[in-house]
C-alpha cells in the first residue's frame, strides 16, 4: 500500500559532526519530488549540530528536533542542561522525550511528564516514546507497561494537537530484531486503543522505531497502524536514510 503521509525521524543520538550536513543535504532533492512531499522528515541531531541543521534546512521541508531536553521551562542554573526554550530558540521544531535510551538514566514517567508540559509551552513537536524490555515482553507485561508509560507520561495533558507516540521495544533498538508482523499489529492497536481513552478524538499519529531498515522498511510500511518511524542508525547513513523513505512510499 502506499503511503505518501509518513513522517520519519532521523534519530543521530550521540553522533554526527559538521561536515555531515552536506550528506544530510542529499534528502533535500527527494523530498521535492511530488511523491514525497506529504511524507514528513525530522533529522535529529546532537544538540551542538541543531542550528546548523536548521539554518541549512531552513528553506525545505525538513525539520529539525532535539533528542531530549530538560523539564524546567524557564532558564535557569542548571549546568549542562537544555530547556525547550533553548531547543526552541536553536530552531528546532520537534522534540524526542521518552527515549529508552534516556529512561535508562533515570527519567520516571512524572519527570516526563513534565518534559512534555514545557515542551507543549514552547509548542514543540513531541515524539514521546514508549516501549517494552525484553524481560517485560517475556513476563506478559506488554500491554500492562504500554499503558502505565502512556497514562503516567501524559497525565494531566490536555491539548494532544503537537504529540505523536512512538512505539519502541527495547529489544529491538540497535539489535537488528524487529517484532513480527502479528505482535506489531498488535501492539500499535492496543496503543491507540489507550490513546482513544486519553482522548476521544484520536489523531495522534503512532510510529514504530527498533532496527528500521532499507530492506525492512517495505514489509513494516505496509502495517496500516504504522504512521511513521523513528530511525536511529541507518538514518545515519543518507543513502539508507533515503532507501527507507523510498521503500516505505511504494
Ligand atoms: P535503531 O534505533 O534504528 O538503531 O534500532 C532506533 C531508536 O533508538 O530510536
Amino acid at each position: 500500500m502506499t503511503n505518501n503521509n509518513m513522517i520519519f525521524i532521523a534519530n543521530w543520538k550521540m553522533n554526527g559532526n559538521f561536515s555531515d550536513i552536506s550528506k544530510a543535504k542529499i534528502l533535500n532533492k527527494l523530498i521535492k519530488q511530488r511523491k514525497f512531499k506529504r511524507n514528513k522528515v525530522v533529522y535529529c541531531p546532537p544538540y551542538t549540530l541543531i542550528k546548523s541543521f536548521s539554518d541549512n534546512f531552513k528553506k525545505t521541508n525538513i525539520s529539525v528536533g532535539a533528542q531530549n531536553c530538560h523539564h524546567q521551562s524557564e532558564y535557569g542554573a542548571k549546568t549542562g542542561s537544555i530547556n525547550c526554550k533553548l531547543i526552541k530558540s536553536s530552531g528546532a521544531k520537534y522534540v524526542i522525550i521518552g527515549h529508552s535510551e534516556s529512561r535508562i538514566e533515570g527519567e520516571t514517567d512524572n519527570l516526563l511528564n513534565k518534559k512534555i508540559q514545557s515542551a507543549i509551552k514552547e509548542n514543540l513537536n513531541i515524539i514521546f516514546c514508549i516501549g517494552e524490555t525484553l524481560n517485560q515482553k517475556k513476563k506478559k507485561q506488554t500491554s500492562k507497561i504500554l499503558k502505565n508509560q502512556l497514562f503516567n507520561g501524559l497525565r494531566n495533558i490536555k491539548n494532544f494537537k503537537n504529540i505523536s507516540i512512538a512505539y519502541e521495544p527495547v529489544w529491538a533498538i540497535g539489535t537488528g530484531i524487529v517484532p513480527k508482523k502479528s505482535e506489531l499489529e498488535r501492539n500499535m492497536k492496543l496503543i491507540k486503543t489507550y490513546l482513544k481513552k486519553l482522548k476521544r478524538n484520536n489523531s495522534i499519529k503512532v510510529l514504530y522505531g527498533g532496527s528500521v531498515k532499507p530492506d525492512n522498511a517495505s514489509e513494516l510500511s505496509k502495517i496500516k497502524e504504522i504512521e511513521g518511524f523513528l530511525i536511529g542508525g541507518a538514518s545515519l547513513n543518507a543513502k539508507k536514510f533515503v532507501d527507507i523513505i523510498k521503500k516505505s512510499s511504494i
